[in-house]
This record gives structure tokens, C-alpha cells and sequence, in this order.
């Protein structure tokens, strides 16, 4: 059995890391003789905007849907065209349209990253971020009005529905469940009147179903504090989408850097392909350096095998860049290194075994 592999590189930093996340891919597929065939598109790019004037194709809905992942670089490069515009024409449609609801955002400090956070050493920093990934702060509900006057305004709507909050909610009750039984809320239902209030009645709700699971729950202020002093408090924190969007910069600062922070934006029927991707985005500050720091890709690459069923494969890459990382020779500047990301992905490629 073949899986087929969407790869969408996309912009700035993405188009470099993503032929790393492939060699990984690749290696760990034929040591442990996975069937994968790969199609790339250059698409959700701004240079595909330039030459078209929008994202993505009109069919890109039929162009993507029966693949079996989507395995997704960066985009957005506001030189060219607003991030609004990039991001709601690319993967805001994709997590939209094949219905990803959860982000799934792993934060774990790896052996031999320095630690920004003092005193802290691999075991004490190991959670995950479940981020409702279609709904909540993210609409394009909203308008402006009186343009232009000293009457303007501008309205944004929330919208939480019931079957949009509980079913992001469960999702990490049952990861909290398989995991150390351990379920953090992020609300803000002291300033936030009536969305925030309603996801902390559905999390209490559903805490039913789950009379093991300890829950608590903190306002993203002092969650964001807690990130900081108390990483080691957390187990499986389940947040809106902009509050888990926070929270997935947040906590990967907290193990040293952005760039190893992978993603899966899954669609947990299965009725539509789940896309993976780092956390990161394109980084123009960096782009065109080669010196990006290749992990995150590789780390979305594995969760990417895993969801297709190939947890031993997964498992083999995640100890690679594990032992890679943990040897410290080949690092990029990120880890305070000089290593060039080519020469990171190569030697983590190398590193991937089958025993
Ligand atoms: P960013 O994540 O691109 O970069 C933030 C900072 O982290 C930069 O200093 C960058 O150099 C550094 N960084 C990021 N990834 C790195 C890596 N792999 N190795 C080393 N350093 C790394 O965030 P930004 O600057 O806010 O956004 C840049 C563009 O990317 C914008 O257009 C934004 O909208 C877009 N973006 C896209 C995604 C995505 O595609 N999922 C995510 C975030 C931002
Ligand atoms: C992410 C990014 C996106 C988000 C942006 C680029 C729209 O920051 O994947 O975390 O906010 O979801
Ligand atoms: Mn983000």
C-alpha cells in the first residue's frame, strides 16, 4: 500500500526546510518499507500569488482531497502580499475546508538544546497544545464601516459553536486520558463575557465523561506566566485558536527555540486528509541564509508517518534528531550553532535506524 503525500513548500524558510523534512521522510520510509509517493505544488505561495493574482487554484479543494496527508512548509511574505491575504487564501482555507479541527502542537525540551529557562533538563518540560484549529477568535465575520470618518469602526466576531468547542475539548480529555491524566483549560472568562464563559462551562461538562482526568484552568494571562515559571506543571493544555496560537510560540520558546516545533492539523474522522507543518512560519529574516533550523519540519514529517500508521517509523525519526541534537556537534544557529540546515538534515538522516 502506497500513501500519497501532498507537499507544499510554500514560502521563504519553508522551501527550505521542507526538502530536509523529505529526506528524513524518505530515509525513515525505506528502512522501514513504507510505500510513499509525493507530489509537490507551488501553490500558497506568494510567488504563485505574483503570477496569479491569488493562493491558491479555484480546484484546489478536488487537487488535494484524496491525498492521504498534506505535508506543508510556511507561508506568507507581506513584501509581496498582506498576511491576511496570504494566510485566509492558503492555510486557513486548507484547516478550514478539510475540516482540521484540532492542532495538535507537541512542546518537549530536547537533549542538548539550550535551555532558556534556568535549571531546566529534558523530563521537565513535556506537554501538548490541543488548539481548536476552525472556529473561535479566527473568522471572517466583521466589517468596517463609515470608512475613512471620524465615525470608522471595525467589528471582529468570535464564534464558538457547541459542536466546534465540544469536539476540540474531548479530543484532549481522550489525549490527557492516554497521557499522564492531566488537563489544563485556557479561558480569559473574567474580561471575556460571553465566548470564554461558554468554553469553560463545555470543559467542566464534558469533565463528566472523565472523572480521572484533573482538570484546572487559568486565564491565558497567568497561564502565560505559568508557562514561564512552572512548564512543568502541564500535561495536555487545551486552548481557543488564538489562545493556542499563543501558547504554541510560547512554549517552544521555552525549550530554546521556535524551530523545532511541529504540528499536525488533524481531521480525526479521516474524511479529509490532515495536513503537517511546522509552527513556525516563513521567516523573511532568515530566508535565503540557509540557516534554518530544519527539526520542526522533520518533527511534523514523523507525526505525519505516525498518523498514517507508522508509529515505529515515526518513533525512529524522533530518536534520531533526539541523538542528533543530544551530540551537539550539528547545530544551527538557533541552538547557537553554525551548522546550515542541509548539513542538520543530512546528519539526522543518517542517524534514522530500524532497530
Ligand atoms: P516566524 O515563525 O516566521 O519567525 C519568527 C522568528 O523566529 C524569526 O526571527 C525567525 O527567524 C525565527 N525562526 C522561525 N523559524 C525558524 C527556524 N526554523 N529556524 C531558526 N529560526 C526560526 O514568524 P513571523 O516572523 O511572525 O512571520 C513571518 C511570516 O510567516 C509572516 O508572513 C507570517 O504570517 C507567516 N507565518 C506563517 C505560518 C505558517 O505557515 N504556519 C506560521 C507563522 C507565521
Ligand atoms: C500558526 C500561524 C498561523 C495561525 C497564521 C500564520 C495565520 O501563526 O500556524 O501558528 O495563526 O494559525
Ligand atoms: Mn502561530
Amino acid at each position: 500500500m502506497t500513501h500519497s503525500i501532498a507537499v507544499i513548500p510554500g514560502d521563504g524558510i519553508g522551501t527550505e526546510v521542507m526538502p530536509e523534512g523529505l529526506r528524513c521522510v524518505r530515509r525513515a520510509a525505506e528502512l522501514f518499507g513504507i510505500g510513499l509517493s509525493f507530489e509537490e505544488f507551488d501553490f500558497a505561495s506568494a510567488a504563485y500569488w505574483s503570477k496569479h493574482g491569488q493562493m491558491l487554484p479555484d480546484n484546489w479543494f478536488d487537487t488535494l482531497k484524496d491525498f492521504d496527508a498534506l505535508y506543508f512548509g510556511a507561508v506568507g511574505w507581506p513584501e509581496t502580499v498582506p498576511d491576511h491575504v496570504s494566510l485566509w487564501g492558503s492555510l486557513l482555507q486548507f484547516r478550514r475546508g478539510f475540516d482540521q479541527y484540532v492542532s495538535l502542537r507537541p512542546v518537549r525540551l530536547l537533549p542538548g538544546v539550550p535551555a532558556p529557562l534556568a535549571g531546566r533538563v529534558p523530563g521537565d518540560i513535556d506537554f501538548v497544545v490541543v488548539r481548536e484549529n476552525t472556529e473561535g477568535e479566527y473568522s471572517d465575520i466583521g466589517g468596517r464601516i463609515f470608512e475613512g470618518t471620524d465615525r470608522e469602526a471595525v467589528v471582529q466576531q468570535t464564534v464558538m459553536t457547541r459542536t466546534g468547542v465540544d469536539r476540540i475539548v474531548r479530543y484532549a480529555y481522550e489525549l490527557a486520558e492516554r497521557r499522564g491524566k492531566h488537563l489544563t483549560s485556557a479561558t480569559k472568562s473574567n474580561g471575556i463575557s460571553y465566548s470564554m464563559p461558554y468554553w469553560d462551562e463545555r470543559v467542566a461538562a464534558l469533565g463528566a465523561a472523565h472523572p480521572d482526568v484533573r482538570v484546572d484552568k487559568f486565564h491565558i494571562d497567568i497561564l502565560s506566566a505559568h508557562f514561564v515559571l512552572h512548564p512543568d506543571w502541564f500535561d495536555v493544555v487545551v486552548a481557543s485558536n488564538l489562545f493556542g496560537d499563543i501558547l504554541s510560540d510560547l512554549g517552544p520558546a521555552c525549550t530554546g527555540t521556535i524551530g523545532v516545533a511541529p504540528s499536525g492539523n488533524i481531521n480525526p474522522g479521516g474524511a479529509h486528509p490532515s495536513l503537517f507543518e511546522p509552527v513556525h512560519g516563513s521567516a523573511p529574516d532568515i530566508a535565503g541564509q540557509g540557516i534554518a533550523n530544519p527539526v520542526g519540519q522533520i518533527w511534523a514529517g514523523a507525526m505525519m508517518l505516525d498518523h498514517l500508521g507508522h508509529a515505529d517509523a515515526a518513533a525512529a525519526i524522533v530518536d534520531a534528531f533526539e541523538r542528533v541534537l543530544a551530540r551537539g556537534e550539528v547545530r544551527t544557529p538557533d541552538l547557537g550553532g553554525t551548522a546550515t540546515c542541509t548539513e542538520l538534515g543530512r546528519e539526522i538522516a543518517a542517524a534514522i535506524t530500524a532497530e
